[in-house]
């Protein structure tokens, strides 16, 4: 077992990330302090992955970068990819490539909708999953998700079938393991979901972006139900979320009905989605490895230990905020309504005064507006420093305040 270190963290100076780039940041949430830590979108900051580095290295090395061809070498690894996650084997001719599963979003809205066609979410949700159906004329059907007692997501399956019936939407987007929240989705939510999709004749889209990231390894993918079910699937996925590669906009679709992969090549080819970017590709194919594997399982690894850190300190620290359990992922959302503020509101204090950039939960959708999402892939260093500096920023609001009465 390679010993990785997760606390030298990549050099972000100058890197145009959305993440880290100070324009960029002060754009979104107004001026902020120069020692400002960045825990908003989900990028992770370490350094990438040594069998991707050494290919992506090795590729520069030749001086070129011309046009390539989907060449095999990237199916296979996604089939590899799969067969360890699902225990099945996913036949090649199943695989397409895409640029980025936000990329999919959009294309399977403009596969299987017509305007004014309506598309079924669970919310809060990913935005894209809204702005890819906004964009492309078709009408949203946002099904709320009730939290049970264990403060986790749960799908209220009486009133996601009473929109069915009457809305007739034409698919439904589902988020598994759902983000924000980091919901993992059991193996019997997904057959109730698909036998209802089956039903009313809705196609069911997966993404599966965070599937990747699974806390305690308990996950069932839609590609491991029953073939009816996988007839009437559209499964979206990419090695973004797992190695922190968005910026090489490569992903895949894998969908197992002849007649439905067949409608949505006819979309790609009017899009010319049809080659694939030169270290996107190779990055998939070096990090889609036994090797890739162990790095993945070591980031996560030290990610649950600031996850383990962040539950105690909050508890002790910060207990007026409430955490989701995260069974997936590593964005940890968090209730913030006990401080008296909305998630906007904390978000953009605690961004201005204190230079802590947290997501607002209002970016998910209107249900998200309790809440803020934090990214835990960083250093443990960069996590207490911005959680003790929340604290102390709360412990002063609440003095201030109890003076104040
Ligand atoms: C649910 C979900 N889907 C897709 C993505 C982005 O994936 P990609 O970079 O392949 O577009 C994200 C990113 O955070 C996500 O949360």
């Amino acid at each position: 077992m390679t010993n990785y270190n997760f606390d030298r963290l990549a050099n972000r100076n100058n890197d145009f990330s959305k993440k880290w780039s100070k324009c960029f940041i002060e754009e979104r949430f107004g001026p902020v302090p120069d020692d400002y830590i960045s825990m908003w979108i989900a990028d992770m900051d370490y350094e990438l992955a040594p069998p991707i580095y050494n290919h992506l290295e090795k590729i520069l090395s030749k001086k070129t970068l011309a046009y390539i061809y989907p060449y095999e070498e990237f199916f296979k690894a996604v089939q590899y990819w799969m067969s360890f996650k699902t225990k099945k084997e996913v036949p090649l001719e199943e695989i397409t490539l895409d640029y980025s599963i936000v990329n999919s979003l959009y294309h399977v809205v403009q596969t299987f909708t017509k305007p004014g066609d309506r598309v079924l979410i669970n919310t809060p949700v990913y935005n894209p999953f809204r702005e890819a159906t906004k964009r492309n004329h078709a009408i949203l059907v946002e099904n709320e998700l009730d939290i049970d007692e264990k403060n986790r997501y749960v799908i209220d399956f009486e009133e996601l079938e009473r929109q069915m019936v009457e809305q007739l939407p034409k698919i439904y987007i589902l988020c598994n393991p759902h983000n924000p929240g980091g919901t993992v989705w059991s193996r019997e939510d997904l057959n109730k979901i698909s036998d209802l999709c089956l039903k009313y004749n809705i196609i069911l889209i997966s993404d599966e972006a965070h599937s990747d990231h699974i806390n305690q390894n308990i996950f069932t993918s839609t590609l491991e139900l029953d073939e009816k079910y996988r007839q009437n699937l559209v499964y979206l996925n990419s090695p973004n979320k797992a190695f922190n590669i968005a910026g090489l906009k490569t992903s895949y679709v894998i969908i197992p009905s002849h007649k439905l992969r067949t409608q949505y090549r006819e979309i790609l080819e009017a899009c010319h989605v049809e080659e694939p970017n030169v270290f996107g590709a190779a990055a998939l194919i070096s990090g889609y490895t036994p090797e890739g594997r162990e790095w993945l399982e070591s980031s996560f690894d030290y990610i649950i230990k600031n996850y383990e850190w962040a539950k105690e300190f909050m508890a002790k620290e910060t207990p007026m905020l409430e955490i989701m359990p995260m069974d997936a992922s590593y964005v940890l959302w968090v209730n913030v309504s006990k401080t008296g503020m909305t998630g906007d509101t904390f978000t953009w204090k605690l961004a201005q005064e204190e230079g802590i950039l947290f997501q607002e939960g209002s970016s998910f959708g209107q249900s998200g507006e309790d809440f803020v999402r934090i990214n835990l892939g960083t250093s443990k260093e960069l996590v207490q420093k911005a959680f003790n500096r929340m604290a102390k920023w709360l412990n002063e609001k609440n003095i201030q305040e109890q003076e104040g009465e």
